[in-house]
């Protein structure tokens, strides 16, 4: 259906930007709702993460398509994809990106991929600690994508930016990886470097094929910053596809199992170099099969084994709880409004969408809901949670129970949802007090449901 049909034009803001955030543990949904959105915006750009994410969206015609570095944009014949300043680009990443789209019939050329020159690079000393890191007794559970160690360089100032490309000197970019690579290599073990198969011959190799990579970036290096904020002051609408979800965040997230670019709507402006003025939807993104990868503390996680794999899905199937990423195992749990609370009031959330609402009779006949945390001891009740991951410990969540509710995936009205799953929507929108506009129902892009806006304050 029609993205106009579906009424959702009316986050099409002439000269500002609308902003998809996760406002879970990541992989809430967001490329969906990037694709969704994109074909009422020209531009859709990011501003943080890096090949770390992972969104997948069904595109009719196409099937699915997973997008790392780039945004749903490429998806989308005419549409521009913008990666702004925040963002960690690896070349080799991008390349096989690239290759993926390119086998499904999608071009990523500088006519409809910009890279900003204020991005950092992630290079391959960076995956390579990221990876040994991994395998050792520190290991944090991170997608080894190297994100970690090229956000460090960056914040001492020793890491080395896309504009790198643009001066005519492609050996120093090799240098810089060999060398880079080499330290790395030698801070580490013997019996590591050995487990990483590492020689000179090799470190030369990966260094080499690494900086021909970042050189062909060159065409696509642009001043995002420029480019973004004359699109904006040329009264176009951007749409701005977030990555990973804020309790990701090295902030405000479960650290120090978080990741390492700001995934907050105040992380993004940094990330694209936009004021805040400028921002006039931020769609929160939650999903009914919460998830986490990685070592986060996890709250409503369902520890029964039986129920967290009928929840997570089959591997394979659509929609199945698997890291789109790296293929790992989601836990899954409980949906929780606590934690939804905080990310809304950080990310100044204006409305939420709610994937996978086709899901619920995962859990069986009902459903727990966690509405408020209870301390252990004291038996005091917070409905926002806790500053630390020490204090969250000291915590156990309060539930409702609520029914779930059947087959929903072939309808796309919301009157014609069952009354368990409107009520559910009520419970939602009461106790966060924003309202739930748009429901996934299915992954493909079309298995949608949109509350008319008449509706939306419901609540
Ligand atoms: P992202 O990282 O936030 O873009 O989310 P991911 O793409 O990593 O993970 C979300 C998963 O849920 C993907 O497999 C999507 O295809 C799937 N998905 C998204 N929305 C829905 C929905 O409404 N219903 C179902 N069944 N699957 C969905
Ligand atoms: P999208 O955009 C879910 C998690 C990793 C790990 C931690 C640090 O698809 O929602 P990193 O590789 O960033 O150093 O890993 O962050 N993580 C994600 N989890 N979705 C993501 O992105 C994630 N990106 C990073 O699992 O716990
Ligand atoms: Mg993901």
């Amino acid at each position: 259906m029609a993205v106009e049909t579906l009424g959702l034009d009316r986050l099409v803001e002439p000269g500002h930007l609308t902003i998809v955030v996760g406002v879970q543990s990541g992989d809430e949904g967001k490329g969906k709702l990037a694709g969704l959105l994109a074909p009422v915006f020209d531009t859709i750009a990011s501003g943080q993460g890096g090949p770390n994410a992972g969104h997948s969206l069904e595109i009719e015609g196409i099937g699915e398509v997973d997008t790392h570095l780039l945004t749903a944009a490429v998806a989308f014949m005419g549409k521009l994809c913008i990666l702004g300043n925040g963002k960690l680009i690896d070349p080799l990443k991008f390349q096989s990106e690239k290759a993926d789209m390119e086998s499904k019939g999608l071009s990523v050329t500088p006519q409809n991929v910009a890279i900003s020159s204020l991005a950092h690079f992630i290079k391959p000393s960076d995956v390579f600690r990221d990876a040994s890191r991994e395998g050792g007794k520190k290991a944090q559970g991170s997608t080894k994508s190297g994100i970690a160690f090229s956000a460090s360089d960056k914040t001492l100032r020793v890491g080395k930016r896309v504009e790198e490309v643009l001066k005519d000197n492609p050996e120093n970019l090799y240098q810089f990886a060999f060398e880079s690579l080499r330290e790395a290599v030698k801070a580490r073990s013997w019996r590591d470097r050995l487990l990483h198969h590492v020689s000179n011959r090799r470190m030369k190799a990966e260094a080499r094929t690494w900086a021909e990579a970042a050189a062909e970036l060159r065409p696509y290096v642009v001043d995002s910053v420029k480019m973004v904020n004359d699109i904006l002051d040329d009264g176009k609408a951007v749409l701005v596809e977030g990555a990973q979800g804020f309790w990701l965040d090295p902030d405000h997230g479960k650290w120090p199992d978080v990741t390492s670019t700001n995934t907050t709507t105040a992380g993004i402006l940094q990330g694209l170099g936009v004021r805040p003025q400028l921002v006039k939807h931020v769609v929160g993104v939650a999903k009914l099969t919460k998830s986490q990868v990685g070592g986060q503390p996890f709250i409503t996680q369902i520890f029964n084994e039986e129920l967290a794999a009928t929840v997570r899905g089959e591997r394979g199937q659509p929609g199945a709880e698997y890291g789109t990423t790296t293929g790992r195992e989601r836990a899954v749990g409980y949906f929780d409004l606590v934690e939804i609370a905080n990310a809304i009031r950080v990310d100044g959330v204006t409305e939420l969408a709610l994937t996978k609402m086709d899901c619920a009779s995962r859990f069986g006949e009902s459903m727990k809901v966690a509405v408020a945390y209870k301390h252990k001891v004291t038996g005091e009740e917070i409905t926002f949670a806790p500053n630390t991951v020490a204090e969250l410990t000291e915590y156990e969540p309060v539930y409702v129970t609520v029914p779930t509710w059947g087959d929903i995936s072939n309808i796309r009205k919301y009157e014609d949802l069952p009354q368990e799953a409107k009520d559910f929507v009520r419970l939602v929108e009461q106790h966060l007090n924003v309202p739930v506009s748009i429901f996934g129902v299915g992954a493909k892009n079309e298995e949608v449901i949109v509350k008319p806006p008449d509706s939306l304050l419901a609540a």
